[in-house]
């Protein structure tokens, strides 16, 4: 049962006849924070009183007039200027939560009117550093995969592998110069890694030689005018002073970019071997380009080379994703479309939607300077154009009525480019979304970075968090007492391994989880793995907390759902405990209408915090009766199996003892 929608659809009934707009005055249904003003309440009151030409205190008691509610709630109160306070009845509660607690489904009732969603998420580059970004997305997407697929939505999880890029240019012009045979008998995905980091540093080196010039005249010129505009500038006139601000700022940006290059051109000057390499490949930019266009073009040694290095590095990735435990539906990468593309621009172009610029082929966007380019002026295609193709193929195809695109902020120029394209080009049933996320920060302040920056500094990240996570479990179980001071059966060196594993990687994807998505965050190996706060950690180990009180009480979890005793609220801890747990549903729903796993990791925070006010004030065990006993067991019961599921939904394992 889905309580929130439940009261949304009883106020939409009530508002009709009294405005037009009856489901958006309804949306305005919220849970309350302040248990006193009652569990949930309408917010309505003031915009509709406006839209009416009423005062919101009579429009709220209109409402409330007409609103059939009893059967759910306590008569409804209006206070202040107008808030609908809504307090559930407690019978009606315990009919839910016994509902629920009989339910395989745990309450969330499946989405009347399924859809094919496609969540486009992890696809790194391959052979190219796999990094925490892409790890974020990869966390991200799978949890969002997951609840849609939990609510009955078809689910198509699709790794669009980024195969076919300029980095393979890169690495085939590597490979033909720089390749250490030996090394890349030994582990080819390193030896690719290197060849990779190598030709990139090399290509970055001549690019800013042959960027230094013009960035100086740049600066130059930028100087002397503000130079002038200063001794002109009257300091009154506030536009003059506007313009002056914003020449310095932009002075200030052409300097740091003119530093950056500067210290990459010093980083190889001071390196003489590196620097040798440098001087004897003078047009290694250009010629790595040129390797991309000969792959692309079909050239037969590039095409033998791309086959060989792709399934090692396919398999570089998998060794991650089974360690997360991440499954794709599809994973066809962006090679899969490359014959599409030469179709996909002539179509564009014959629906006049592109047109040549500048020598490039380009979709121009009213309303947006930069155009959208699907054929370069040197005839190749780009990263939009296969976007474009697969935008096709996953409806025509797929039948996707819904893509979700899981993806780092950075790129949100690409996809309103991308979006705007699609729909002109007659794709405007299909729900196009990215959802976008923030970059994990290091505790410097700046970007993460992994130590040695690819998949082999990302497993080693892993490695790191499920070490901390096994001294965490060590210290836990030496103690050998758990919350209540009981004593608690030692752990086996497996089991040790094993809740380390489930600790340090579900403490690493849960803190990708809890941040709101658009936001940074730092890095923090230590906080992410804590014991207390919003972590992994603490709502594993309140899982392993009930299942220590089944143990404890020798009590077998699946006789008691077979007996279905009746869970009967009586304590305002119990009541609220409850109340949570129904919330389960909406929490659900309110995560897929805007694809924000953060809601779920918040909701099952605070299920573990109404537990912890639950245990403090009702005795499970030593309940006074073996009714209450036996109620308290069965809702303990239904708190572990939404904990685990709700966990799960994350992509998060949780352990029967810790
Ligand atoms: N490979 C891209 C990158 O690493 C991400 C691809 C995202 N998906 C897409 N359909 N563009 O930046």
């Amino acid at each position: 049962m889905n309580i929130l929608n439940l009261l949304k659809s009883r106020f939409a009934d009530a508002l009709q006849g009294i405005t037009d707009e009856a489901a958006a005055f309804a949306e305005m249904v919220k849970p309350v924070q302040d248990p006193r003003f009652g569990d949930y309440q309408a917010n309505f009151a003031m915009p509709l009183g406006k839209k009416i030409g009423a005062n919101p205190k009579e429009t709220a008691q209109r409402v409330v007039d007409k609103l059939v509610i009893t059967d759910v709630c306590h008569p409804p109160e209006v206070a202040g200027p107008g808030f609908i306070n809504l307090k559930v009845l407690n019978a009606w509660l315990e009919a839910q939560v016994n509902a629920a607690a009989d339910d395989d489904r745990l309450g969330v009732p499946l989405i009347a009117q399924p859809k094919t969603v496609v969540v486009d998420f992890s696809s790194p580059n391959v052979a190219k550093p796999m990094h925490v970004g892409h790890l974020r997305s990869t966390v991200i997407g799978d949890a969002i995969a997951r609840v849609q697929r939990f609510l009955g939505n078809k689910v198509i999880a699709d790794n669009h592998i980024g195969d076919w890029g300029t980095q393979f240019g890169m690495i085939i012009y590597g490979y033909k110069h720089f390749v250490d045979e030996q090394a890349y008998a030994r582990d080819a995905v390193g030896e690719l890694a290197r060849l990779y980091r190598l030709v990139n540093r090399l290509c970055d080196y001549h690019d800013a030689q042959a960027e230094l010039a013009p960035a100086q005249q740049e600066i130059a010129t930028a100087k002397t005018e503000l130079e002038q505009l200063e001794k002109s500038a009257d300091s009154a006139d506030k536009a003059a002073q506007k313009t002056l601000k914003k020449i310095r700022t932009d002075l200030a940006t052409k300097q740091a970019a003119l530093k950056s290059l500067q210290q990459k051109i010093e980083a190889i000057d001071t390196d003489a071997p590196l620097k040798a390499l440098a001087d004897a490949h003078p047009g290694i930019s250009r010629q790595a380009r040129e390797e991309t266009a000969q792959l692309h073009r079909g050239n037969a040694e590039n095409r033998r080379l791309w086959n060989e290095f792709l399934p090692a590095c396919l398999q570089a990735l998998q060794r991650v994703y089974d360690r997360l435990q991440i499954h794709f539906d599809l994973a066809l990468g962006e090679s899969y479309y490359d014959p599409m593309l030469p179709e996909v621009v002539s179509d564009l172009e014959q629906k006049q939607l592109a047109k040549i610029s500048d020598g490039a082929m380009c979709v121009f966007i009213p309303g947006n300077s930069a155009p959208f380019i699907v054929r370069k002026a040197d005839g190749a295609f780009t990263y939009a154009t296969t976007d474009l193709a697969t935008i096709r193929y996953r409806v025509d195809q797929l039948h996707a009525d819904e893509i979700l695109y899981v993806v780092d902020a950075r790129q949100s120029e690409h996809f309103k480019l991308l979006m705007a394209t699609a729909r002109s080009w007659g794709f405007d049933k299909v729900g196009l979304k990215h959802v976008s996320f923030g970059t994990v920060m290091g505790q410097d302040g700046r970007p993460y970075k992994t130590r040695s920056g690819d998949t082999v500094g990302l497993e080693s990240l892993l490695d790191d968090a499920v070490a901390k996570a096994r001294e965490i479990v060590a210290a836990n179980d030496d103690g050998k007492h758990d919350a209540e001071g009981n004593p608690k059966p030692e752990l086996s060196q497996e089991q040790r391994t094993e809740i380390a594993e489930m600790v340090g990687i579900g403490g690493v994807k849960y803190a990708d989880l809890m941040h709101n998505r658009e936001s940074d965050y730092i890095f923090d190996a230590d906080k992410m793995l804590a014991m207390t706060g919003n972590t992994a950690t603490y709502l594993q180990y309140a899982y392993a907390r009930i299942q220590g009180i089944f143990r404890r009480g020798g009590v077998d979890p699946t006789l008691l759902r077979a007996q279905q005793s009746k869970i009967v609220l009586r304590e305002s801890t119990e009541r609220a405990l409850a109340l949570q747990v129904c919330r389960y549903a909406e929490t659900l729903d309110a995560l897929i209408q805007d694809s924000r796993p953060n809601l779920l990791t918040a909701y099952l925070y605070d299920l573990a915090g109404c537990l912890t006010a639950f245990y403090d004030q009702c005795p499970v065990l030593k309940a006074e009766s073996e009714e209450i006993r036996a109620s308290r067991l069965r809702l303990c019961d239904l708190v572990g199996r939404i904990m685990q599921h709700g966990l799960s939904l994350l992509g998060i394992s949780a352990p029967q003892q810790m």
